[in-house]
């Protein structure tokens, strides 16, 4: 045992003193949360790569670890304080591992997680990422611990180039931070004020993308619909963009309702390349609750904007996110929100159960719902949009519909996943062949990520669709 220990130790030593020497030195992160956290991590890979890091896959094989964390409800930190402390047996293999807490866990909980996790060598907020190398130099070599936390009124990370995975789609990121102040979220707290990137940075970055390749990219921001850049605003970026790179895919995420302008439908109408799709969270079907909420919006107005826009592009992709069992919320005002969902038929939903968060005002409002009842709740909001999701999903068998393809499935190496243009996700084969009616071939080949395909919808679930891709002539002569 104690033998095992040593060459362990002595491993780590000899490994530690060749990446020091050959200036490779590895680092592992896990990225937690939204997807901006993951753009994050691509920026603080690339400030990292220019100080001789390179990233690794191997946990065991990493000189830092870092966590890029979510602050957004309760379980996605005790996740975090979980994970830390299985990092213990690392650290007690390779004393000068560095474990880093990035992100909005960062912003939040310093004090907590500097006094109790004393794992932890670096705390580094989302505005700070430039530092990271320095204060893990700090660590390594004085043993200092680091933290750097604060928040910026102006650091978007304009100049970094992401450093991005290989792959058909990209996000790039727009604006940060938020100033809505919703009275149940840490974000405008752990990620502070709304600023937005250059325009014209953005247009050449996705110029750029699509010359390496990309074909789907994701315009991102806490709510991109406040992009605001000299006389520019998000319609017009959107424009800008879908008008640049016209064989690119574009998207983007997230919105609030209260500022998705008709402008911005009429842009995404114009545009073949920009994908029919919206995701604007409604929170509650309650005017009351949305008050408390301070979404700053009614049922009726965020109705006119989702009916308009599925009014001018027909098929549009629509999903939304739920808070379920805000405090005080009562069983009519939960039905409410069960109206609203039937009534807009989302094809998907991410819902939640309220989670108090420690300096939001919704912190101070007394919750006095039983755990069986809120669990009652987000079942009974789960159920219902998986029926409807079904419904619509189930509806599109046998149509044919132009699919990106992306990577290959999760599931298995056989199946390409690709999306739709309205965003659903579709299993397809990597090697097809296809019969006609009288079982002749007409159909055969190999698919490749990045091709735009037509693909005959054979199957459904709530979530996914399955297909077979049909070449373009053949999708002509068929109809
Ligand atoms: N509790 C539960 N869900 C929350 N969200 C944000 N804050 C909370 C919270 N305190 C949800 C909202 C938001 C999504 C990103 O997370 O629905 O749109
Ligand atoms: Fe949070 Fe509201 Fe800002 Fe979204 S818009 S990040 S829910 S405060």
């Amino acid at each position: 045992m104690e033998l095992s220990h040593l060459i362990l130790n002595n491993e780590s030593e000899v490994r530690k003193n060749f990446n020091r020497l050959s200036n490779d030195k590895k680092v592992y992160v896990e990225t937690y949360g939204c997807q901006m956290n993951f753009s994050d991590t691509e920026i603080v890979l690339s400030v990292l790569s220019k100080n001789g890091y390179n990233e690794t896959s191997d946990i065991e094989e990493s000189d830092v670890i870092l966590l890029n964390t979510c602050s957004i409800r309760e379980n996605a930190e005790n996740r975090i304080y979980s994970r830390l402390g299985d990092l213990i047996k690392y650290k007690k293999r390779n004393p000068d591992l560095v474990i880093g807490i990035l992100g909005c866990m960062a912003e939040r909980l310093r004090k907590d997680l500097l006094q109790k996790k004393k794992i932890v060598d670096i705390i580094v907020g989302p505005d700070e990422y430039r530092k990271v190398p320095e204060l893990i130099e700090n660590s390594v070599e004085k043993g200092e611990k680091g933290i750097a936390v604060k928040l910026s009124r102006t650091e978007t990370y304009d100049d970094i180039t992401p450093l991005r995975r290989e792959g058909i789609t990209a996000w790039l990121s727009i604006m940060r931070g938020c100033d809505k102040f919703c009275s149940f979220c840490v974000v405008p707290f752990t990620r502070g004020r709304e600023r937005s990137r250059s325009f014209i940075n953005i247009t050449e970055e996705s110029k750029r993308l699509y010359d390496e390749g990309v074909r789907d990219i994701w315009l991102l921001g806490q709510n991109v619909n406040s992009y605001k850049y000299e006389e520019y605003d998000f319609a017009d970026l959107l424009k800008n963009v879908a008008a640049a790179v016209p064989g690119m895919r574009v998207r983007y995420i997230t919105s609030h309702p209260y500022d998705l302008s008709d402008k911005l439908l009429e842009t995404m109408a114009e545009y073949d390349n920009i994908c029919k799709y919206i995701h604007l969270p409604i929170q509650s079907g309650s005017d009351r609750i949305l008050k408390l909420m301070n979404r700053l919006y009614s049922v009726k107005e965020y109705m006119r904007v989702m009916l308009k826009a599925r009014e001018m592009m027909p098929g549009i992709g629509l999903s939304t996110d739920i808070i379920s069992c805000f405090p005080g919320e009562t069983d009519d005002e939960h039905k409410m929100t069960l109206d609203v969902i039937r009534e807009i038929e989302y094809d998907s939903a991410f819902t939640f159960v309220y989670s108090p968060r420690e300096n939001t005002k919704a912190f101070e409002m007394t919750d006095t719902l039983d755990e069986e009842t809120k669990k009652q709740r987000l079942d009974e909001i789960i159920t219902l949009q998986r029926e409807i999701s079904f419904k619509i999903n189930s509806a599109l068998t046998g149509s044919v519909m132009p699919v990106l393809v992306e990577t290959l499935s999760k599931k298995s190496e056989d199946n390409f996943m690709g999306r739709t243009d309205c965003n659903k996700s579709v299993i397809i084969p990597r090697n097809f062949s296809s019969v006609d009616m009288s079982g002749n071939l007409i159909n055969t080949g190999f698919i490749k990520a990045g091709e735009l395909i037509n693909v005959e919808i054979t199957g459904a679930n709530s979530a996914t669709l399955f297909g077979n891709p049909v070449r373009k002539n053949e999708t002509l002569s068929k109809s």
